[in-house]
């Protein structure tokens, strides 16, 4: 029986191990899960029974064929240092971290390396996870843990250099999609007598059927747009508005994003000690 090792027990991680489980994608058993607080761990095993905990990566990593990192960016040096002496040869390190490269990866580990950036709504088997792997692989154990992530989501394969911007399209956006409407809430809430409640759950339902009908009969944004804002009508009006505004809004989005990635892949970098 191959076993899965996840260190770091957040926000992430719960979301994968909790989807690998509730699918039957994989057993409690066949996982070890470490990470530094006791409690949380307490918790999982009461959750799943059979899973085993450890409080020490290196005691948990031992005998595993797939680890996942799932530790923030700033931690992935230490947990690698760690962990490093008690990989195998044929080891299959998996790092969802945002910002380490496949490049600081392989300083410390020559063996199989996928990096992914999972996505928060795949805690409901929705949404991309994006997959690039180093050239360690022959393809059928790249398929293994493809086959797992397409368990809670799709599985799209990228190359590197997208893997920003595409974050920011997949993972990230989950968050901006929720704070833009979260602003629409609060403009109908300034603009009418309607309550909190009521304004979330008109938003919510409509955001709902629009992700449903965009999937269900897959047209296109623009037809979407033209079926409801008809010439001359008031959707019209407000769709001016926004593809008046929209285009700032969205570059400065991604700018200040890429900005933020450049500057902790900088600290990474500097971490793993490689030259740029
Ligand atoms: N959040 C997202 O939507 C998202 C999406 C895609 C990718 N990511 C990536 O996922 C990674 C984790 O993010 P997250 O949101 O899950 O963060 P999080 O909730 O803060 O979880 C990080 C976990 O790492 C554990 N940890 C830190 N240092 C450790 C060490 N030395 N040994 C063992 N465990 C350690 C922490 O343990 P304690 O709790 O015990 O302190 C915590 O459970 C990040 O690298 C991020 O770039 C996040």
């Amino acid at each position: 029986m191959d076993k899965y090792c996840f260190i770091g027990y957040g926000s992430m991680a719960k979301m994968l191990i909790d989807g690998f489980l509730k699918t039957g994608a994989l057993k409690a058993e066949e996982l070890v899960v470490s990470t530094r607080t006791k409690s949380k761990l307490m918790e999982l095993e009461n959750k799943w029974p059979g899973i085993h905990t450890e409080i020490n990566n290196g005691e948990a990593v031992k005998g595993c064929k797939y680890v996942f990192l799932c530790v923030k960016p700033l931690d992935i040096k230490d947990v690698l240092a760690e962990i490093k002496p008690l990989l195998r040869d044929d080891t299959h390190l998996i790092s969802i971290a945002a910002c380490v490269t496949i490049k600081d990866l392989e300083s410390e580990f020559s063996g199989r390396i996928t990096k992914i950036i999972p996505t928060f709504i795949s805690e409901v088997e929705e949404g991309i996870t994006l997959v690039c792997h180093n050239s360690r692989f022959e393809s059928d154990s790249r398929n293994n843990i493809e086959e797992l992530l397409g368990a809670i989501s799709s599985v799209k394969n990228i190359k590197e250099e997208n893997f920003e911007i595409a974050a920011d399209l997949t993972s990230c956006a989950v968050g901006f999609i929720a704070a833009i409407f979260q602003e629409f809430i609060e403009a109908g809430i300034r603009q009418s007598t309607l309550t909190r409640e009521e304004a979330e759950g008109m938003v919510r339902s409509t955001l709902y059927g629009t992700a449903k009908l965009l999937q269900a009969k897959d047209i296109s944004f623009n037809e979407t747009i033209s079926r409801v804002a008809t010439q001359g009508g008031i959707t019209e009006e407000g769709v001016k508005v926004l593809q008046k505004g929209l285009p700032f809004v969205f570059d400065t989005v991604l700018e200040k994003t890429l900005e933020k990635h450049d500057k902790v892949k900088t600290i990474v970098r500097n971490q793993f000690n490689r030259e740029p």
